[in-house]
């Protein structure tokens, strides 16, 4: 149910000192909550989206095998439909309400099954999501709510997940398919063109091509992973989210004979906008574009930048490896119009020149 809005790249908790910094403002406090004294939550990391716990006691040695990812911009929807409704919990809204919630949760439920499906089971990281009232800490409430927020817990839509053991625990490196919004510089239309679109890999991924060029195990992984998303894209007409950091990576999975292969898993896949195919929106947004010469609002740039940046990055990935298939979202749009188009989504979405910042 959110919408991902080009920002600064996610908080990253990569370095020790900041990590640090973040597990003590995200603490909770075990003794506050009944469900904190059954299920100790440890703060775990935080994306641009999610606030992610660990579930179990260290002290204990009682540490289970997931985590608890909480969303906080559902905290933000939700917590306005319920004040807009003056109810305090989902099951006080009006009916027709809580069935918008339940055919929400039905609908993440079949964008996973569909990931499922056409990745295989071991791609995906097993997940089920839930709406739930979850406690937060003071410096939480005013990340999510603002400063004049006193709220101790607030309802939202909460992800259980098996921890990815991998991230923490392999002696191998980790390589991220990952993306970054260079639609936001002055990449050119070209980028967008069948058979051309090889230049504009972002860093992470280049990393991921170079040691597939070297690896033809990893590169099998990679071709796996890029053939897939291709039809999951014309299947499902969805996208994934490569924005962000290990949303899909590439690992070295040990093998029971203690060798070890390369596979990869999509931890955090969805573009979660609920009830809208995002492959259709877009193309309905360039149709309005070509004939208008504009875009409706700041929502469908959001929209159709997002839908960019992952073709651009598949089809690069792709044509670099040799490989014919393609997310075809721009295919029949002359170059020029590429180019107009590309200006108004900047324009849209507040892109700053960076060049422009430095002169002023
Ligand atoms: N299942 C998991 N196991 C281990 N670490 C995880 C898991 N899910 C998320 N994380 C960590 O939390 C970070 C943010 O989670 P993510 O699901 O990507 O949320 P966001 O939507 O905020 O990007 C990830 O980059 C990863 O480091
Ligand atoms: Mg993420």
């Amino acid at each position: 149910m959110s919408e991902r809005i080009p920002k600064e790249s996610p908080k990253s908790p990569d370095k020790p000192e900041k990590r640090q910094q973040m597990v003590k403002l995200y603490h909770l406090d075990q003794q506050t909550h009944a469900i904190l004294k059954k299920y100790p939550a440890h703060f775990l990391a935080k994306g641009g989206e999610h606030f992610v716990y660990e579930i179990g006691s260290k002290e204990t040695g009682d540490l289970r095998d997931v985590v608890v990812k909480g969303s906080a911009q559902m905290a933000q929807v939700m917590t306005r439909e319920l004040e807009d409704k003056g109810v305090e919990k989902p099951s006080d809204l009006p009916f027709e309400r809580q069935e918008i919630f339940k055919r929400y949760l039905h609908e993440d439920e079949q964008k996973y099954l569909a990931l499922r499906k056409t990745f295989g089971a071991d791609h995906v990281m097993p997940q089920r999501r839930y709406i739930m009232n979850v406690p937060i800490n003071e410096d939480i409430a005013e990340e999510i709510f603002g400063e004049e927020s006193d709220k101790e817990d607030c309802w939202t839509l909460v992800t259980l997940q098996k921890r990815a053991k991998e991230l923490s625990e392999s002696k191998f490196a980790i390589l991220d398919m990952g993306t970054e919004y260079v639609e936001r510089s002055p990449v050119g239309p070209s980028e967008y063109a069948r058979g051309k679109a090889e230049s504009s890999l972002d860093r992470r991924s280049s990393i991921l091509l170079m040691q597939a060029m070297k690896d033809p195990q990893l590169r099998e992984q990679v071709e796996d992973f890029v053939k897939k998303a291709v039809t999951y894209t014309e299947n499902e007409h969805e996208i994934l989210d490569l924005i962000g950091s290990r949303n899909v990576y590439f690992y070295k999975k040990e093998q029971d004979d203690g060798t070890s292969r390369w596979s990869y898993r999509i931890l955090d896949g969805f573009y979660a906008k609920p009830r809208i195919k995002i492959l259709d929106k877009a193309k309905a947004a360039i149709g309005y574009f070509e004939e208008h010469g504009e875009l409706k609002n700041k929502s469908e740039a959001n929209v159709l930048m997002n839908a960019l940046a992952y073709a651009r990055s598949i089809n690069a990935m792709a044509k670099s490896l040799g490989l014919k298939e393609r997310v075809d979202i721009l295919d029949d749009v002359k170059e020029e119009t590429i180019e107009k188009l590309l200006n108004e989504i900047r324009k849209k979405t507040d892109y700053v020149d960076p060049n422009m910042t430095q002169k002023a």
